[in-house]
């Protein structure tokens, strides 16, 4: 079978959870504990800045000792080893694809281990806490300083480039992702409509199963590996 020229994957909170990191929707998640509204939306930081910080700084500490999990280490894989273009769009704020080897990656909602200057709008690598307290590097501007982080009502990153990914994509692969959060949720249909074919890999079905042309269910760690070793085999076959 010839190899694929062009593979988008687009990756969700699934991918990281048997990494120990928690999921927003499955059981126990992370919106069963916060109100979004509160934490993750501009209005929420405008009225309550604070709380935002805490709810971050908790995560980006939370980050800080988590390592990528089997599945990270196969989509590295895949891009190392496989003949065609293999690109990661992630919703994740985790860097687990960097530190498995992952090199063609778009964080289209930010890191967790980044800072934006809501002021000047300068960003930067950023690892510790942060905090009302703190002035801008770069305009000097003190309170604006916030989690380079796409919230709820803000337009994600790299939009036109993910664009461009889905219009050539011959094979569109959806892993750890519930389906429920647009625009992330659009490109399965978007890249069918362009002809690519279209797998979902995840724990159970997701919003938008009855748009891929293959589903195979389980955890992350087990069905995306073997997904990987089935590609490289049919290219090499
Ligand atoms: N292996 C594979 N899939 C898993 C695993 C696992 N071990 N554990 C959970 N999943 C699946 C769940 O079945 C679910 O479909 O991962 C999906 C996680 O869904 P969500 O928690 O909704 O996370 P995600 O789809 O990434 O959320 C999208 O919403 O809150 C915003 O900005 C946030 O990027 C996030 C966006």
């Amino acid at each position: 079978m010839p190899a694929f020229a062009n593979i988008v994957i687009l990756t969700g909170a699934g991918l990281s959870a048997e990494s120990g990191v928690a999921t927003f929707r499955d059981k126990g998640g992370i919106w069963a504990k916060y109100d979004y509204r509160d934490v993750a939306t501009p209005e929420g930081f405008a009225k309550n800045p604070k709380l935002v910080h805490e709810f971050y700084n908790m995560r980006r500490r939370a980050h800080a000792d988590v390592k990528p999990n089997a599945a990270h280490l196969a989509l590295a894989r895949l891009e190392r080893d496989y003949p065609g273009n293999v690109t990661i769009v992630t919703q994740n704020v985790d860097a687990l694809h960097e530190q498995a080897g992952s090199t063609k990656l778009i964080h289209m909602h930010g890191e967790i281990f980044g800072a934006l200057c809501d002021t000047c709008r300068a960003r930067r690598h950023w690892t510790e806490d942060l905090s009302l307290d703190l002035a801008c590097p770069t305009c000097g501007h003190k309170g604006g300083m916030r989690p380079d982080v796409v919230w709820f009502g803000e337009m994600p990153y790299h939009m036109a480039r993910i664009a461009g990914l889905l219009a050539a994509a011959d094979l569109f692969i959806s892993i750890g992702t519930s389906g429920n959060v647009y625009p992330a949720a659009g490109f399965v249909a978007e890249a069918a409509a362009n002809g690519a074919r279209t797998v979902e890999l995840n724990l159970e079905p997701s919003e938008g199963i009855s748009l891929f042309s293959e589903a195979i269910h389980g955890p992350a760690t087990q069905v995306v590996p073997a997904y990987v070793d089935r590609l490289i085999a049919e290219a090499a076959g």
